[in-house]
């Protein structure tokens, strides 16, 4: 056939183009209409009633953690395998919802690289199956191989019932990821809604558990489990509320009063970290110079060591702006740990408030502390110590409560811990808690004293009442008197090169800017350090 039987063929192709065409038409209109359904989740009402509880949806979330126009989202698609009649009625919205009830994908906060997955419980209460797992464990991956950090918004049943040991088994997949991906990038969850089982241990793997303290709750099983099976009735607030867990459980480490305060505080605390191990978080420009003297400092801190007075003033005057990110505030408050910068330098802070306890280290902050000192080892963050610290609780509640195997935690992690580490006693540092407090010999890289500071193994009257039990009480304060002057100051720490040097107050800023610079490249070299030869350590957990 030639040219000439164009005109025939034409027509037959143009109807055939069309058919391509339409069907092209259909295909595209296909998948428009389900990302149109992907879109709305569990539909209308389901939200309404998400913003009627006062929550945000799954995707307005993610709208607000992440810079404009920044989010990629994946697997939108994405549906359970099973027909609706295996999901059982109640959850038949779930099975045909495309997504399967999480959102995933990757965005900047701040300009930076974020992983991101946002359960959506307005699709089946935003519990886990094995496709969402599928999803979740994606963007796990991606942000491993990227070496990004990876924030979870947590809304969640917990593992899909329907689903059995798949959602079990997803469940296991997502915490695998957690574990590996620890200490390499960091991982932050946010709570925003009632959470349960799985939906609260691969929380509890990540770095940072942040809560909504009017929405969000935390159990391993909700109060009509515990009612039927201890016969204990509690409330949601009681049993896993943001307060709870803010201030008694330690498993939270920031709350705000609605979702955006919490996603706000995320976005502060990324600003802290760098995207993964291995990576310096970068230097910010500040307007507060590094040789800032502050006169305050010199009589901010009452010379007598049982007056109180609250270690945050000292902390903020420290730091670039006064701007400081405190983390778990309300759990074991006579131990701070924050973040905060000096020079633009981002730093791990830990220090003991006198305010509290007077300064002790009990068990609850010793776990606390010893959690800080090693995620700041693991991503690289210098750590500043500032040290008044009369030395461990006692009590019957302590020890049997094992102040021995927790405190040693901290012992352990400080010693460990290759970071630059800057340690200034401020007032005073009695007993074990020296040792424990980032001391020279625990692999200290600079240590300061404050002038007036006092080292010893314990303040002048437990002294007294040991060595001169039975003396008289005028005897005894003459020899209390005798104690401070022999003893409490750190003129022999000083005379035996234990600490570096007298740092005055208002110069303690220059000293510490001085001495991150000094040490900027210290960790590559003390990852240089021969070890013995062994599979891993084994910390007092
Ligand atoms: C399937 C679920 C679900 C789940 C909730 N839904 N949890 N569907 N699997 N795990 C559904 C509900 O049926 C309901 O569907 C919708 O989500 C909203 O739930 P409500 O109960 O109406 O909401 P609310 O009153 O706010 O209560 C939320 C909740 C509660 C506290 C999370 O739903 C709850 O207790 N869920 C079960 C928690 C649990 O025990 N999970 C199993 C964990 S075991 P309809 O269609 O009626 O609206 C686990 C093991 C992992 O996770 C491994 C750990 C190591």
């Amino acid at each position: 056939e030639g040219p000439c039987n164009t005109s025939g063929n034409a027509s037959e192709t143009a109807s055939v183009s069309d058919a391509g065409a339409a069907a092209e038409f259909s295909a595209a209109r296909q998948v428009e209409r389900q990302e149109e359904l992907a879109l709305l989740g569990g539909g209308f009402a389901r939200i309404r009633h998400q913003h009627r509880s006062g929550k945000l949806t799954a995707r307005e979330r993610l709208h607000i953690l992440l810079d404009r126009g920044s989010f990629q989202e994946l697997d939108r698609l994405v549906r359970s395998r099973d027909s609706p009649a295996a999901q059982g009625r109640t959850t038949a919205r779930g099975s045909h919802v495309p997504g399967d009830g999480v959102v995933t994908g990757h965005g900047f906060v701040h300009g930076r690289t974020v992983f991101v997955y946002s359960q959506d419980f307005t699709v089946a209460g935003g519990s886990l199956s094995e496709a969402n797992a599928g999803k979740i464990c994606k963007v796990m991956d991606l942000a491993i191989q990227a070496g990004a950090p990876l924030i979870g918004i947590c809304d969640s049943g917990g593992a899909r019932i329907q689903e059995g040991v798949r959602s079990l088994a997803g469940y296991a997949e997502v915490f695998k990821r957690n574990v590996l991906a620890s200490g390499f990038i960091p991982q932050l969850s946010l709570i925003l809604g009632p959470c349960a089982g799985g939906a609260v241990y691969s929380p509890a793997l990540t770095d940072f558990v942040l809560m909504n303290r009017q929405h969000a709750h935390m159990f391993v099983t909700g109060p009509e489990v515990t009612s039927a099976a201890l016969g204990e009735r509690a409330t949601r607030d009681e049993l896993g509320g943001a307060a709870i867990h803010c201030r008694v459980s330690g498993v939270a480490h920031l709350a705000g009063d609605d979702d955006i305060a919490v996603i706000q505080l995320a976005k502060e605390l990324l600003s802290y970290l760098p995207q993964s191990a291995g990576v310096s978080v970068p230097r910010t420009c500040t307007d507060d110079p590094r040789d800032r003297e502050d006169p305050v400092l010199n009589r901010l801190v009452p010379a007598d060591p049982h007056i109180p007075y609250d270690m945050h003033h000292v902390l903020e005057r420290l730091v670039d702006r006064e701007e400081f990110l405190e983390i778990q505030p309300d759990f074991a408050p006579n131990m701070i740990t924050a973040f905060g910068r000096v020079d633009g330098h981002s730093v791990a802070v830990i220090a003991n408030q006198p305010q509290q306890l007077s300064g002790c280290i009990d068990i609850d902050a010793a776990v606390k502390a010893s959690r800080f000192v090693r995620f700041a080892d693991a991503f690289g963050l210098p750590i500043i110590t500032l040290v008044d610290v009369p030395g461990f609780l006692p009590g019957t509640q302590q020890e049997h409560g094992g102040i021995i195997r927790h405190g040693a935690k901290l012992l352990y992690a400080y010693t460990e811990a290759t970071v630059p580490k800057l340690t200034v006693i401020i007032r005073k540092a009695y007993g074990g808690a020296y040792c424990v407090m980032a001391s020279k010999q625990l692999r200290g890289d600079l240590n300061a004293v404050w002038p007036n500071a006092q080292i010893a193994v314990m303040g002048a009257a437990a002294a007294t009442q040991i060595l001169h039990r039975n003396a008289s009480e005028e005897t005894s304060e003459t020899q209390r008197r005798a104690y401070a002057r022999d003893y409490l100051h750190a003129l022999t720490a000083l005379e035996r090169g234990y600490v570096d040097c007298v740092v005055q107050p208002h110069k303690t800023r220059l000293w510490l800017a001085n001495g991150l610079m000094l040490l900027q490249h210290k960790q590559r070299e003390a990852l240089r350090e021969p070890w013995p030869p062994k599979k891993h350590d084994n910390m007092p957990l």
